[in-house]
């Protein structure tokens, strides 16, 4: 291949992937914002994808670049949702162009789009704990011309510059708190935007900052590798039978005697009775059914199952990466598949184990509470560890190591869309 005809094949498979990531965006209901689609047209991807063909490098798809034994700790993220945490950056602070942005976790894609839309009047910063992958990003930025982005290599856990403030921090790694670093290097008003883990469940949230505390302002369901350093924290799977596993979160325990066979027991099924259309938003239900379920006895865990599990029938979650479980007294029940009848479906819970049909049937009452209750989002309040609880807004609290978060659901009113 020619150097001209390599260029246009190198266009032309970019245009085809921002394509997918329009119609991901528009299938999601969501809209790609034009700054962010044409700095998605102009970055050439496979620069900071080296050793990859230029198929490899267009696939929408996150590539991964570093492992540690199993474990993946390093990838250039996927377009589509590098888009969607843009997208998210760009509704609240209303226009990044000349905006200071600090990216945490690098690899030069993701900040080559960000050099774009901040333009000549904003700046760019990228931080990484591990030297190979920031070396690697100054190479790669030096060879798509981006050479005026600054790439450190830090503990992001911890401020980068004790005098700087940025407009917008944007994190690209999975992390389970918020260490005051994060809201104490933006400039009040500005917008933190991170995928943050809480009850097992990771959604990208845009949080704007308002002095000591952080609210949400939009969050897109999303997955990362975890965060690495001072703020890392432990996620361990319990198997319960082949290729199926539960997530337990820091400091979960569970006793796997009472796991082993407890799938092969009997299964008793209850369902909300409703008859949902195709494209009906289940994004929220999940966290609604986790900041419930935690206030019953049991614990809340994640259930996530290999698709040889599912074909065989072992287990009919409702994702396979990751369904609310509840684990009580030997019993084990969790969010079940969508139920179709013709092109609409109802939601539903299975159970194993002594107390079978009635933990399914809790389940459902949650789920059916949330859809009388207009099927509400969730607002994420972030603040500090030492707030009393006087001073928290409404809602399931979860205490973080740095962070008390606070999530409130507002019902519709009835009659409001
Ligand atoms: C998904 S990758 C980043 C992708 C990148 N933004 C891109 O454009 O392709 C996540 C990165 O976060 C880094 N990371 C993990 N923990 C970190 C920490 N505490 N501080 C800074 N970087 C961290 C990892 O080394 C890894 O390279």
């Amino acid at each position: 291949m020619t150097v001209g005809t390599m260029h246009s094949e190198s266009a032309r498979l970019r245009n085809a992937m921002v394509d997918l990531v329009a119609a991901d965006h528009a299938a999601k209901g969501l809209t790609l914002r034009p700054e962010v689609e044409a700095a998605l047209r102009t970055v050439p991807r496979e620069l900071f994808t080296p050793g990859l063909s230029l198929e490899q490098a267009y696939a929408n798809a996150a590539v991964l670049k570093k492992r540690r034994g199993e474990e993946a700790i390093s990838s250039v993220s996927a377009p589509f949702l590098i888009a969607e945490m843009l997208g998210q950056a760009a509704d609240a602070l209303g226009d990044l162009a000349g905006c200071h942005v600090l990216e945490v976790g690098s690899g030069g894609y993701n900040a080559s789009l960000v050099r774009e839309l901040v333009g000549p009047s904003g700046s760019v910063t990228t931080v990484d704990i591990d030297s190979e992958i920031t070396d690697r990003a100054i190479a790669c930025l030096a060879a798509a011309g981006y050479d005026d982005v600054t790439v450190v290599c830090a503990d992001a856990e911890h401020p980068i510059a004790s005098d700087h403030r940025w407009d917008l921090i944007i994190v690209t790694v999975g992390a389970w708190d918020i260490p005051p670093a994060w809201r104490d290097q933006l400039t009040d008003g500005g917008v933190l935007v991170v995928p943050l883990r809480m009850f097992g469940i990771t959604k990208s949230y845009a949080l704007r900052r308002h002095g000591d505390r952080l609210v949400s302002e939009s969050h897109r369901q999303c997955g990362f590798v975890s965060v690495q350093g001072d703020g890392a924290h432990e996620v361990r799977y319990v198997d319960i039978a082949d290729g199926v596993h539960l997530r337990l979160d820091e400091g979960q325990q569970v006793d796997p005697a009472v796991l082993d066979g407890l799938l092969a027991q009997p299964r008793e099924e209850a369902w909300v009775g409703v008859s949902l259309p195709p494209r009906t938003a289940l994004i929220d239900l999940n966290l609604w059914l986790a900041t419930h379920l935690t206030h019953e006895p049991g614990e809340f865990v994640v259930l996530t199952a290999q698709e040889t599990a599912i074909e065989a029938g072992v287990v009919a979650p409702s994702w396979q990466f990751g369904t609310p479980a509840t684990l009580h007294d030997g019993t084990l029940a969790y969010r079940s598949a969508l139920r179709w009848t013709g092109r609409r479906f109802d939601l539903g819970a299975y159970a194993h184990g002594p107390e079978a049909a009635a933990a399914a049937g809790r389940m459902v009452e949650h789920m059916r509470a949330w859809v009388d209750a207009g099927s509400p989002p969730p607002v994420l309040h972030v603040l500090p560890a030492r707030t009393p609880d006087g001073d928290l807004p409404d809602g399931a609290v979860l205490d973080k190591r740095h962070s008390r978060l606070v999530l409130t659901f507002t019902p519709h009113e009835k009659g409001t869309p």
